[in-house]
């Protein structure tokens, strides 16, 4: 592939071979010498129109940590502010030949269409509510790290699922290497039809948990809301926020991660945020390795390489 847009399309071996490379790129990153040379005289650009901490922040350490040239755009004091369109931004930037540029979106397939329209790689950092590739990619890292396997696990996604690009990759990707995927949150914040995906759909949180491996919290994504049905806090954590008393319906030796921003007291209780089953600091560390790999595996894709 000469982009990375999305989980979907993805095979199964290609999926694992992305994951072994980033297992290798974990080794990198916990030695003293990080730099490696793969990227050195590339050019990679991270255009992001939202917000980030993890995403961007890591694909910059990650492209630095290759060797390449890393830039990021900085949307809020671009000419986009002054009308300019994402194919007109994207025209733009290509015009100073990058090889790998990162997007980031607010709008459902904006990368896709950026994709067209560009001459290097282009990679997904999250498109609306669509997809974000290589946040399952650190997420199943995470997981056959902790458990040595995804094949069988027992998953469960909760929350927000209406609203998430994190969940949508996580269901495409866990599923495709054998996992078996529950969707767990109000009625009104699951996606109508989603049991097609074959996830099963639970609107009760302590049923919906039972015996699960692993437990995948969500944020409620009220930028994403708006002016449809915005829960209150006291009730939603009261119904569906992991604390101590639901996350014990749960197998013993559950898993609980949390793709970040979190929003504690909302969709997570702190103690269980930073508990002994807590995996949400070393997702982070696996965030860098992921993108490690994906920046490598799309270079070897790139003209000349
Ligand atoms: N998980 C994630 O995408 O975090 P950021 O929005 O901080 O990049």
């Amino acid at each position: 592939h000469r982009h990375l847009l999305g989980i979907e399309g993805l095979s199964r071996p290609e999926i694992e071979h992305l994951l072994d490379r980033a297992d290798a790129a974990v080794d990198i990153s916990r030695q003293v010498e990080k730099k490696r040379s793969t990227l050195r005289g590339r050019t990679q650009i991270n255009l992001f129109f939202e917000p980030s901490t993890r995403t961007q922040s890591s694909f910059e350490l990650a492209g630095k940590r290759l060797g390449a040239d890393v830039m990021n755009m900085s949307v809020a004091s671009s000419s986009v502010k002054k009308g300019e369109t994402l194919i007109d931004t994207a025209a733009t930037l290509n015009a100073m030949r990058p090889d790998i540029i990162v997007v980031r979106h607010h709008a459902a397939g904006a990368v896709h269409l950026l994709a067209r329209k560009v001459d290097c790689a282009v990679v997904n950092a999250g498109d609306g509510a669509h997809e974000h590739p290589t946040q399952a990619l650190l997420d199943a890292l995470t997981i056959r790290r902790n458990k040595g396997r995804i094949e069988g696990l027992r998953v469960a996604i909760c929350g927000d699922v209406l609203h998430s690009r994190v969940a949508r990759s996580n269901i495409i990707l866990l599923q495709a290497l054998g996992a078996r995927v529950r969707v767990i949150g109000p009625s009104t914040l699951i996606p109508a039809g989603i049991a097609r995906f074959g996830v099963e759909v639970f609107t009760d949180m302590r049923a919906g948990l039972d015996g699960c491996d692993i437990v995948m919290m969500l944020r409620l994504q009220r930028e994403r809301m708006n002016g449809s049905f915005v829960p209150s806090v006291k009730e939603y954590f009261r119904y569906f926020g992991l604390d101590g008393d639901k996350l014990a319906r749960a197998a013993p030796d559950a898993l609980v991660m949390h793709p970040g921003p979190m929003n504690r007291g909302v969709e997570i209780a702190s103690d269980v945020a930073d508990g002994a089953q807590s995996l949400i600091r070393e997702q982070v560390e696996m965030g860098v390795a992921v993108r490690m790999a994906v920046l490598d595996v799309l270079a070897s894709h790139l003209p000349n390489a």
